[in-house]
């Protein structure tokens, strides 16, 4: 394992002022986002889609340090045969895989998922490695309910997470950890905050079990938040405050860098909470953004698949990347939101 090299790139992708463009949804999870559009979900029209953001070079040069792709948009070529990945170095940006395949009922857990693709994995990165990836990304996911998560699921999770991470490492990938505590639910942020260093901290024990070098990937947590349908809204600095104060107590320091997921926050939420947690500074870490949605449901909305619209668009998503920017230095405000 080249440790030196996998902790440039980690260092890389979170450079402060600088986040992770996450346009890697499934063929199923983008045919839900293009049906809210109203456009049919095609290889073409998906190709379209993604082509068009890696083609907004100025949000793409300026805020954007690494791109997650979904496998087919790693090996396609844009309309004029360029190929995607191209693009994203060619706007010195790196290009990153999502290797999980999604998300499996766990057995005899009657209500829990275990994330699978272990399977060929290493084969996978040395082909994705060829075509210049650098980095890698697999999600876990954890519903908080009754009793839920159990630490049955937890555990088998983070363990399959850690493996996971070894083998990137071991392909010269620097691997993205994802362990997502979602959003869904009514409870409330001290049942996310209790829930999330739970699982964070059986994360970081695989991932020592399993001797992953922590100096060579990126963390990819939720931030600590209520449940959608709490009643009891927290405020954008109690966010900042539990999120940081979770992170201290669970996530070793020699980690460079964590890149959030917005997991369903609105666009402005999740930039003003990043915000506020770099704001707060003295940080042992960067803290930047790893958004799918909080980045692309402006610009997709503004696109609606017609090509007429593609300048508008790719403008939102850089008003979007800028706006997270600015939020991985601490120096966003709401009224830049206004200011085009
Ligand atoms: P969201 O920012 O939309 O949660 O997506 C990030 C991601 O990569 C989920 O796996």
């Amino acid at each position: 394992m080249n440790l030196v090299a996998l902790n440039e790139i980690a260092e890389r992708l979170v450079t402060p002022g600088r986040g992770i463009l996450a346009a890697d949804e499934s063929t199923g999870t983008i045919k839900k986002r293009f049906d809210a559009i109203g456009v049919e979900s095609t290889e073409t029209s998906r190709r379209d889609w993604r082509e068009l953001l890696l083609r907004a070079s100025e949000g793409m040069r300026h805020f954007i340090s690494g791109v997650i792709l979904y496998e087919e948009t790693l090996y396609q070529d844009g309309a004029n045969g360029t190929p995607l990945v191209e693009l994203i170095a060619a706007a010195g940006a790196l290009p990153g895989i999502k290797v999980d395949k999604g998300t499996r009922p766990l057995s005899n857990f009657s209500s829990e998922t275990i994330t699978e693709g272990l399977d060929g994995l290493a084969e996978r990165l040395a082909r994705a490695f060829e075509r210049g990836a650098r980095f890698a990304k697999w999600r876990a996911a954890f519903t908080i309910g009754d009793g839920l998560p159990t630490s049955g699921a937890i555990k088998a999770n983070a363990q399959d997470l850690a493996r996971y991470a070894a083998i990137c490492q071991n392909a010269g990938i620097v691997p993205v950890v994802e362990p997502e505590v979602l959003m869904d639910g009514p409870h409330d942020i001290h049942c996310c905050d209790e829930v999330t260093r739970q699982v964070l901290a059986a994360v970081f024990q695989a991932l020592f079990e399993q001797r992953v070098a922590l100096e060579g990937m990126v963390l990819k947590p939720n931030m600590i938040l209520c449940g959608e349908s709490c009643q009891r809204r927290p405020t954008v600095d109690e966010v900042a405050h539990r999120t940081i104060s979770a992170f201290k107590a669970v996530v070793p320091a020699a980690v460079p860098g964590v890149a959030f997921l917005s997991g369903g926050q609105s666009d402005e939420d999740a930039t003003a909470r990043l915000n506020a947690i770099n704001r707060r500074g003295g940080l042992p870490w960067k803290m930047t953004f790893s958004f799918g949605r909080a980045l692309q449901a402006a610009p997709l909305k503004t696109w609606s698949g017609r090509s007429e619209n593609t300048a508008a668009a790719q403008q939102a998503f850089v008003h979007r990347a800028r706006m997270n920017s600015l939020a991985s230095l601490g120096q966003w405000t709401s009224t830049l939101e206004r200011v085009g």
